[in-house]
């Protein structure tokens, strides 16, 4: 899925009209549902179980007149005193329980999972399938995974919090930087099932967005090998126009000229750029080059000096490709 706005507009797969949950997609979400709505009606339950006797009691001995004294006071009983102190101790203990053994399974991974990594940095998330040999990213990344497999993730962060949120898996891990948090899950439907990210990270915290896409085992593997091959042989410059989006240079760099958080592409190279704090230089490969791996030696004038560093990210052709894609925005 190429335009994020499309991404925007996806609605989370739901099971009918009614359900109050996105469609259940993973092995533990519908032992997740099941205390998730036993909490929600218990507590209904319990809500009128004090609410109806107390507007009863309000009404049924409400003052009639002016002047009217209470015939008698009861201050203590023994017997309803302990049982609203047990009862829901019992109650408390129980979901204490209940929630404690959900606990357990969403953190015990399964040995024989399959091992994905998954960096998150502002605006999008990146996922390296580290026996495939093959990564994913960019805003609307597309994250293929097979059915019924276990599926291990081991989140980082480049830069801030950030949050990895899969609703109809039910599961939601924050991303720290400086650290690794883990996650698994195991698909049970195939399908496409949006990634968000749940903890406000910047301006385009809402676009960072991507797609689980489950599939059966044999259309995954045939994905796998797309995959491989999809940007061998391709020109330089159409090489750089993918990474453009897959490395989500199009969160800050237009490439139509208006300025956003960074500067636009639009027919800067060859060109002279003014800088903050130094003497203007040329826009030429060196300067490009410098400009991703070290984005602070040199900052362009009226911009902040934000851009994080993709250094080990990009190859030399990579880079390389980059550098002819901009050079092509006359
Ligand atoms: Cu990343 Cu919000």
């Amino acid at each position: 899925m190429d335009s994020v706005k499309e991404l925007l507009s996806m609605r989370l797969p739901v099971a009918s009209k009614l359900s109050w949950l996105p469609e259940a997609a993973s092995t533990t979400a519908d032992s997740v549902d099941w205390i998730f709505y036993f909490l929600v009606w218990s507590c209904v339950g319990l809500f009128l179980l004090v609410v109806l006797p107390v507007a009863w009691f309000c009404l049924r001995y409400r003052r009639k007149h002016e002047g009217q004294k209470a015939l008698s006071q009861v201050d203590h009983n023994v017997k309803i005193e302990a049982a609203w102190t047990l009862l829901p101790c019992i109650y408390l203990a129980f979901l204490f329980y209940w929630g404690f053994i959900g606990f357990v399974d969403l953190y015990t991974i399964p040995v024989e999972a399959k091992h994905l990594r998954v960096i998150g940095q502002k605006w999008n998330w990146t996922v390296q399938y580290p026996d495939d040999d093959i990564s994913v990213s960019g805003q609307g990344a597309i994250i293929g995974i097979p059915l019924g497999q276990a599926i291990r993730l081991t989140l980082s962060s480049q830069d801030v919090i950030h949050s990895f949120f899969v609703p109809n898996f039910r599961i939601k891990q924050d991303v720290v930087p400086g650290r690794y948090s883990t996650l698994w899950f195991e698909s049970t439907k195939v399908g496409e099932f949006p990634v968000f990210c749940t903890e406000y990270c910047g301006d385009e915290h809402s676009k960072m967005l991507a797609i689980i896409k489950v599939m059966p085992q044999d259309e995954y593997k045939e994905w796998l090998v797309k995959k491989k091959s999809e940007n061998v042989g391709l020109p330089p410059a159409e090489l750089g126009q993918k990474l453009y989006t897959q490395k989500a240079c199009n969160a800050c760099h237009t490439v139509d000229g208006t300025p956003k958080i960074g500067p636009s592409f639009k027919g800067v190279y060859g060109h002279m750029t003014q800088l903050e704090g130094m003497s203007p230089v040329k826009v030429d490969d060196g300067y490009i080059r410098e400009s991703i791996l070290e984005p602070q030696a040199k900052i362009v004038k009226g911009y902040p000096p934000v851009m994080p560093t993709f250094k080990g990210q990009l190859s030399e052709s990579d880079i390389n490709a980059l550098i002819e894609f901009i050079k092509s925005l006359k």
